[in-house]
């Protein structure tokens, strides 16, 4: 079997990354040995190994669900629910809300649109629905209101001893409110184990539930991220380590030639989430201290007719780093026309993705010809295998990356100030002297 490939080629030089092979090294062991910042977050190194015990209990539970709903809510914000969705979407069909196949997975908690709620709990009456709640501290405002909401209406719509069969919730083993509320009223729970950070959970039940209930296949995308505990681990040379390559590229990239920007472009419009899962997990691990790269997400070639002109000629403060599939799951072939009045008869016979493929490597020439260094992962095909291998090995670069800027990549400190600001300004129990500071610096 083949396994996604990394490529550095059109953005460092051999001999310059090799210079790195020592730094990446030490960040390894730290990695393994637990002798790093953050070493009380690194649960997730050995997650693919460790979750298999747990699978039978994830599968079952999922079915239970899948045969009792038609709509399942995915309640959660962050890394509580960007995992579960890139997988989802990435695999499932892209019309698949229009389908008949059922249950269908809508996801909740992630924002607080008052009418993105009122639409949706529209969508949910009289819908036999149920809820997969998400929160690894149990106190996140944007999931709690959510799930307060959806209980509520499930618990009228079902009944309240139904409802409680219908309730998922994953969470701390003891700590939180969505813990405590787990336990009072029964509900079927996983535990987000405390070395585990949100944004390094999708292949803990916090990814797995969902994406089981999707109808995908859980053992699968484990199989694929234990693959690459094997080729990113500290026993893979650097030659033949994709992690260690792209954490010391990117490393280069920003420290010697001073890039700010990483893109992570594709072109295969089902990765827009795996886009916005990885946004999460390098911008929340490596943006502290003043330091990181700014990771941005771009879907080709969409977006070359929105932000192509400033990628090409716009400041050169940018890297680049796609993901290309190889392979299609399906094939769509390009018809010829008698009156060829659109002109397009030179395409006839080929399929959409041969025309898609010479967009990708038109799109690449021209940007290493604009001063953009561009990297490459290649993914086989679309799949929960290769999405596995894929999630692994930006975790795993993530964490050698975060070591390498001597930042801590497993905390997010800065993501508070929003929030002590939000309570204040809500008058939340405990926030009275926030509350007074902050209404005096509005007046
Ligand atoms: O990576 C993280 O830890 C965070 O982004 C969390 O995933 C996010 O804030 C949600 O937190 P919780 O699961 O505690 O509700």
């Amino acid at each position: 079997m083949q396994d996604i490939k990394f490529s550095y080629k059109n953005a460092v030089a051999q001999d310059v990354l090799n210079g790195y092979k020592d730094a990446v090294s030490r960040c390894q062991e730290m990695l393994d040995n637990g002798t790093g910042k953050g070493n009380d977050f690194l649960g997730w190194t050995t997650l693919p190994r460790d979750i298999r015990a747990q699978i039978s209990d994830i599968q079952a539970t999922a079915d239970l669900l899948r045969s009792r709903c038609d709509i399942i809510v995915c309640i959660g914000i962050g890394g509580s629910y960007l995992g579960a969705k890139a997988v989802i979407d990435a695999l499932q069909s892209s019309f698949a809300w229009l389908e008949s196949r059922k249950p269908y997975i809508v996801y909740a908690g992630q924002n607080i649109g008052e009418d993105y709620l009122f639409e949706l709990q529209n969508l949910l009456k009289d819908k036999k629905f149920g809820i997969i709640c998400i929160s690894k501290s149990g106190t996140t405002t944007e999931p709690a209101l959510a799930f307060r909401l959806l209980k509520t209406q499930l618990e009228q719509q079902a009944g309240e001893e139904a409802a409680k069969e219908l309730i998922v919730c994953i969470t701390d083993a003891k700590k939180g409110a969505l813990r405590t509320l787990a336990n009072k009223e029964g509900y079927k729970t996983f535990v987000i184990e405390d070395n585990i950070g949100g944004r390094f959970s999708v292949l803990s039940p916090v990814g797995l539930l969902p994406i089981a209930c999707a109808g995908l296949d859980i053992n699968a995308l484990i199989d694929g991220a234990e693959r690459m505990t094997e080729l990113c681990g500290t026993k893979s040379s650097f030659e033949n380590n994709p992690a260690a390559q792209y954490a010391a590229a990117r490393f280069a990239l920003y420290s010697k030639e001073g890039k700010k920007v990483e893109m992570l472009a594709n072109f295969h419009p089902k990765l827009h989430y795996v886009s916005e899962w990885w946004k999460q997990l390098y911008g929340e691990s490596e943006g502290k201290d003043g330091k990181g790269l700014f990771p941005a997400s771009v879907d080709f070639t969409t977006d070359l007719h929105s932000m192509g002109q400033y990628i090409q000629e716009g400041e050169r403060h940018l890297i680049e780093t796609v993901i290309s599939v190889a392979q299609p799951e399906h094939h769509v072939e390009f018809p010829h026309d008698e009156a060829n009045l659109d002109g397009l008869n030179f395409l006839a016979g080929k399929h959409v993705d041969e025309v898609n493929k010479m967009a990708e490597l038109g799109t690449m020439l021209a940007h290493i010809d604009g001063g953009v260094p561009n990297m490459k992962i290649e993914m086989p095909m679309l799949n929960e295998y290769y999405l596995g291998e894929l999630i692994y090995f930006f975790e795993r670069a993530c964490g050698i990356s975060g070591y390498l800027l001597d930042v801590n990549p497993f905390n997010q400190p800065g993501v508070e100030a929003y929030k002590k600001n939000m309570f204040a300004l809500l008058d939340k129990p405990g926030y009275e002297a926030e509350s007074a500071a902050i209404k005096a610096r509005l007046k």
